[in-house]
C-alpha cells in the first residue's frame, strides 16, 4: 500500500494518477464567479452530481448527457489533465479534495461550492465494491480489513471524518451549499430545485422534471456517457452504478462492527452538528 499512495499536505493520492505539481498548481487557479464546484468524499454521489449539473445547465436537455462522458462535461480539478484554466464559462467541476487543498481564491467567495455528503457506512460499502471492481486499486483483503483501513484513513483522499469535519466547520468561508445523498434519494426534485436556487438557474417545472427524469439511477445506469463504461476494470462483473440505495451497509456490517463504527462516529463528529439518514 505504501507505494500505491503518496501523501500531499496530509492527504493520500493514488500515485499512478495524481501529481504533486498539479496539486500545488491548482491552489493558485483563478476562479470566476460563474464557476461551480461539486465537492464530495469518494462514493458520495459525485457521478450523480455530474449528471445533475450538466442537465441543470442545459435546461433539462438530455442531449447534453448523451454525447460526452461525465468526466469531460464536469471534470475533476485534481486530475492533471483537467485543463481547468482553459475551459469556457460556466465551468462545472467536481473534486474530492479536502478543504485545505482547494483553489485558494474560493475563500474570497469567488465561485460556488455544493458539498454532497453521504452516510459513511454506505460510503464505505460502496468504496469496498469499487476497490474490487476497478483495475486501478488494490483489491481489499476482506470487509473487516477494509473497514479498519477506512476508519484509519488509509484510503485515497484519506479519512472521511476529517474531510467532512474540515469542510463543514469552514463552510462560512465559501459560497457553500450542503446537501446529502439521502436527501437527494428521498426528494430529488426538491434537492435539484435547491441547487438551482443556489447557482441562480431558473428552470420551468417542465424543464426541472426533465432534469429529474434523466438523472434517475436506472436511466443513468443504461447511459454509457453517465456510468463510466470505458474505465479499466478487473472483470466485467459489476458496474460503476452499483445499487444506488440508502442502507446497503446493513447487508455488510455485523452488529459488533456497526456498534464500533457508531462509537467512533460519535467521538469524531462530536463538534459537527450534522444528522445523517442511515436507512
Ligand atoms: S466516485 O468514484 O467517487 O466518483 O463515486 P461517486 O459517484 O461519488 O459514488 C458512486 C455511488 O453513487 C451511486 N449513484 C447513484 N445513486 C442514486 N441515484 C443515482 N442516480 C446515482 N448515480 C450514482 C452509485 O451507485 C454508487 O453507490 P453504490 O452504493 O455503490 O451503488
Amino acid at each position: 500500500t505504501n507505494n500505491h499512495y503518496f501523501q500531499y499536505k496530509g492527504c493520500n493520492f493514488v500515485s499512478t494518477i495524481y501529481t504533486k505539481e498539479h496539486l500545488e498548481q491548482l491552489q493558485h487557479f483563478e476562479i470566476k464567479d460563474t464557476d461551480v464546484f461539486i465537492v464530495t468524499y469518494p462514493k458520495s454521489g459525485t457521478i450523480w452530481m455530474q449528471q445533475i449539473m450538466s442537465l441543470i445547465y442545459s435546461n433539462g436537455d438530455p442531449a447534453a448527457v448523451q454525447s460526452k462522458p461525465a468526466i469531460e462535461r464536469v471534470p475533476w480539478i485534481e486530475l492533471p489533465n483537467s485543463n481547468f484554466p482553459a475551459r469556457p464559462s460556466p465551468r462545472l467541476s467536481v473534486t474530492h479534495l479536502p478543504y485545505q487543498l482547494v483553489p485558494k481564491a474560493l475563500k474570497e467567495k469567488m465561485g460556488k461550492i455544493i458539498y454532497v455528503a453521504r452516510n459513511p457506512k454506505d460510503v464505505l460499502v460502496s468504496s469496498y465494491y469499487f476497490h474490487q471492481h476497478l483495475a486501478l486499486y488494490e483489491s481489499p483483503k476482506d470487509f473487516p480489513d477494509f473497514l479498519e483501513k477506512f476508519l484509519d484513513g488509509r484510503v485515497e483522499f484519506s479519512c472521511w471524518f476529517d474531510h467532512i469535519r474540515e469542510w463543514y466547520t469552514h463552510k462560512d468561508e465559501f459560497n457553500f451549499l450542503f446537501i446529502t445523498y439521502e436527501e437527494m434519494k428521498k426528494d430529488l426534485g426538491a434537492s435539484i430545485q435547491k441547487m438551482c436556487n443556489f447557482v441562480g438557474k431558473q428552470l420551468s417545472d417542465e424543464k426541472l422534471d426533465s432534469v429529474v427524469e434523466h438523472c434517475r439511477f436506472d436511466i443513468m445506469k443504461k447511459n454509457p456517457m453517465a456510468n463510466y463504461e470505458g474505465i479499466p476494470k478487473k472483470s466485467e462483473d459489476g458496474t460503476f452504478l452499483r445499487k444506488g440505495i440508502i442502507g446497503d451497509w446493513k447487508n455488510h456490517f455485523t452488529v459488533a462492527q456497526s456498534e464500533m463504527f457508531d462509537r467512533i462516529f460519535h467521538e469524531r463528529m462530536k463538534n459537527v452538528p450534522l444528522e445523517f439518514i442511515w436507512d
